[in-house]
């Protein structure tokens, strides 16, 4: 399995999705099997293709298919996911009305994180561990909610680690009143009798934990896996997405996460005597660029300058491939 991810991750309206869109084109264009998709809640990958993407992988050109995931849909899958799997492990709760709490999970915090990570596992593994893809391109939500999934298998691990003691814990004292009283444990609950569950081998919980522990460590293992996973960080010459991209870089950092790229987009060429106005923007560039080079020192930069009009479509993003030729 040889496939690669790419993470495009910046503040609001830097470019992510026109660079995202530009690097999957330059890889298609050499032959590998590219997806490219938008992990955005506000889709704009489809405009920048200028054509309609969805749910569904579409083709784009040769070797280049889109996705714009739908969020609602993930959500609602997610909750469905979670409800089944507490009804199944608490067999009883059947007789109560589950579903009318899917409405109050949704609003809940961290369920947008949690179904995206969901969300990101299920395509890694479609597309890129069942062979159907050399490169997968993820064009992410904003920075913050981006870095929270990214971080979410590293303190879940923690989490489920701890839980898994505390139900060995529980187990152990479970087996020792049956050794005393020397009768299988039931407990009577909503008016059936059910057999408490002593060991590993039949306590649903145990093997549901066991169970996530591997997705996470799977999941973790992909995002820090620095030859298959690469973050591409990008700014436009301005100090306010440079500092911001500092701390992404920073956590990033932490969590085991490798970010090899700074995409400096929108930036300004300019040259020779200029009117006062570009004279300040250019000196607002030129301190914010050399900011970025210290505190980014070892990254490899790419520099997209500032086109005349928007770049979308398939014919202008081409003209920007040669700017991003080199990111591996
Ligand atoms: N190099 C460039 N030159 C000129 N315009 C650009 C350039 N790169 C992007 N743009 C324009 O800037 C706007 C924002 O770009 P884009 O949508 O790619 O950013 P984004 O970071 O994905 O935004 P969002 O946070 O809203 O998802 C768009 O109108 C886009 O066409
Ligand atoms: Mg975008």
């Amino acid at each position: 399995m040889t496939y690669i991810v790419r993470f495009f991750i910046g503040k609001g309206g830097v470019g992510k999705t026109t660079v995202a869109a530009t690097y999957a084109l330059k890889q298609a264009g050499k032959g590998r099997r590219t997806y490219v998709i938008s992990l955005d809640p506000a889709h704009n990958l489809g405009d920048v293709f200028d054509m309609e993407l969805g749910d569904k992988p579409r083709k784009i050109t040769d070797n280049l298919w889109g996705i714009e995931v739908d969020y609602e849909a993930m959500i609602r899958k997610h909750l469905k996911n979670l409800t089944e799997k507490i009804k199944d492990i608490y067999g009883y709760l059947k007789i109560f009305n589950l579903d009318k709490y899917v409405d109050v999970l949704q609003h809940s915090p961290g369920v947008e994180e949690q179904a995206s990570l969901e969300k990101i596992i299920e395509l890694t593994r479609i597309l890129g561990e069942k062979g159907r893809a050399d490169v997968i391109v993820y064009d992410t939500p904003p920075t913050g909610l981006m870095l929270r999934i990214m971080a979410l298998p590293t303190i879940s691990l923690i989490w489920i680690d701890k839980l898994l003691d505390l139900r060995l814990a529980i187990l152990e004292k479970r087996r020792a009143i049956e050794k005393i009283t020397g009768e299988e444990m039931k407990a009577v609950i909503a008016g059936r009798e059910l057999k408490v569950p002593t060991s590993q081998e039949e306590d649903p919980i145990y093997k549901e934990l066991l169970h996530l522990r591997e997705e996470y460590t799977w999941i973790n293992n992909l995002f820090t896996d620095h030859r298959r996973t690469r973050v591409a960080l990008v700014i436009n010459p301005e100090t306010l997405p440079v500092l911001e991209a500092y701390r992404a870089y920073s956590f990033l950092e932490r969590i085991g996460v490798l970010v090899s790229y700074i995409v400096v987009n929108k930036y300004l060429e300019l040259e020779g005597p200029l009117p006062e106005s570009l004279a300040g923007k250019k000196r607002e560039q030129d301190e914010a660029m050399s900011k970025a080079k210290e505190l980014f020192k070892g990254l490899e930069f790419y520099n997209i300058p500032y086109q005349p009009w928007e770049p979308r479509g398939l014919g202008e993003l081409s003209k920007l491939i040669k700017y991003v030729e080199d990111m591996e």
